[in-house]
């Protein structure tokens, strides 16, 4: 059985999953599987421990989390000749809490039985797969224990709503908006922007202690191309499904305060924000930072573009909206929202921007 079969049958996942990675996510790391590849092959080549550490970050449970970690063994292999030997591999596999980790354990023996199959009775290389449970904002893992870091789609996720948002009696100063709008007070693309050089500092810092000098990171994270905080790319996602909550509000079927004190913790930052947070926090070099555009091959999906980006924000935010207006109005809010991503499409391209990023660990 293939590995994103098993994953389905262990997850007991039907025919839409909300809780698993999404289809544009894969796309994208299949865009830029080739640098990651050449990256920790690169670092391998370099270094080549006998154990490689090697950890995921906002892994989520679903087919994309255990194909990235198949990638990086073959990737390794490959490089390895007769003569130096298959390292051992330790993979951390981390999200939240919260996180359905059950899942990617019980889909662990089909993994490691098709990687036996295609060895055809070949030498298998040792592949010891934990899950740790934790914030990226904060240390994880023991002092130099990692090697290379992968983590993909999870960063452009603050640790929480920025605080700056909210006046003195905690009410939000941002109403009508789930993020950064046009309408929104200068003071809340300061937060946020904030909240994001403060988060992605204590990431930097974190991972400075784990990783070993000389050590890799492939971040993928959404961003937006210049500026200006409001454009037709990622912000204009977050201003559809406000519009969306604001037609159920309209309908009577939930009301404009719970639309007003609900924020969105995401930040779309630039390319000059990334670059200046490494460098102030001083203990990675960036390599390489490139923006790029999801393919988008809408004749060979079976879903609309809007469906796709509603399946894939409601993997995200499904819980979080459920707690706050009710699990009742779900349903019609996605299906609401896909409908307006795929009018808008119609009318006019949304271009949401994602970055990768190449960074090695300094010697300091
Ligand atoms: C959109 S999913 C990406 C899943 C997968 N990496 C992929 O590319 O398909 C984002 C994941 O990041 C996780 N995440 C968000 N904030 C996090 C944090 N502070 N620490 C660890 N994981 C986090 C979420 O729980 C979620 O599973």
């Amino acid at each position: 059985m293939d590995v994103e079969k098993a994953f389905h049958m262990a997850a007991g996942v039907g025919k839409t999953s909300y809780a698993s990675n999404s289809t544009l996510q894969k796309k994208a790391s299949d865009m830029v599987k080739d640098i990651t590849i050449e990256t920790i092959q690169e670092l391998y080549t370099a270094t080549a421990p006998k154990s490689l550490g090697i950890a995921d970050l906002g892994c989520s449970s679903g087919p994309n989390t255990l194909s990235i970690i198949k990638d990086l063994v073959a990737a390794i292999e490959e490089t390895c000749s007769s003569l130096s030997p298959v390292p051992e591999f330790r993979v951390y596999l981390n999200d939240l809490p919260s996180n359905d980790f059950n899942s990617i354990f019980k889909a662990l023996p089909d993994f490691y039985r098709d990687l036996k199959e295609q060895k055809n009775g070949g030498y298998c290389p040792s592949i010891f797969i934990a899950g740790y449970p934790g914030s990226f904002y904060g240390r994880l893992f023991p002092n130099n224990s990692l090697h290379f870091v992968h983590s993909s789609y999870s960063l452009h996720w603050l640790s929480k709503v920025p605080p700056g948002i909210y006046d003195e009696q905690g009410r939000s100063i941002n109403k009508d908006n789930i993020y950064i709008s046009e309408t929104s007070p200068e003071a809340v693309s300061h937060a946020y922007s904030n909240q994001f050089h403060l988060d992605f500092s204590l990431f930097l810092q974190s991972r400075s202690q784990e990783v070993v000098v000389g050590g890799k990171m492939v971040i993928i994270l959404l961003g937006r191309a210049g500026p200006p905080h409001v454009d037709r790319g990622n912000s204009f996602f977050w201003k559809l499904l406000s519009q969306s909550l604001a037609n159920l509000v309209s309908r009577g079927e939930t009301q404009q305060e719970k639309l007003d004190s609900y924020e969105v913790h995401f930040y779309a930052p630039t390319k000059e924000e990334i670059e200046e947070e490494v460098r102030r926090q001083g203990s990675f070099e960036l390599d390489r930072i490139k923006m790029f555009e999801i393919e988008r091959d809408t004749t060979s999906m079976e879903m609309s573009y809007g469906t796709v980006v509603a399946t894939t924000v409601r993997a995200v935010q499904e819980s979080m909206i459920g707690d706050h207006f009710g699990e009742a109005i779900l349903d019609v809010l996605f299906e609401n929202y896909g409908r307006l991503v795929d009018e808008e499409m119609g009318k006019e391209e949304i271009k949401p921007m994602t970055f990768l990023l190449v960074l090695t660990k300094k010697y300091i």
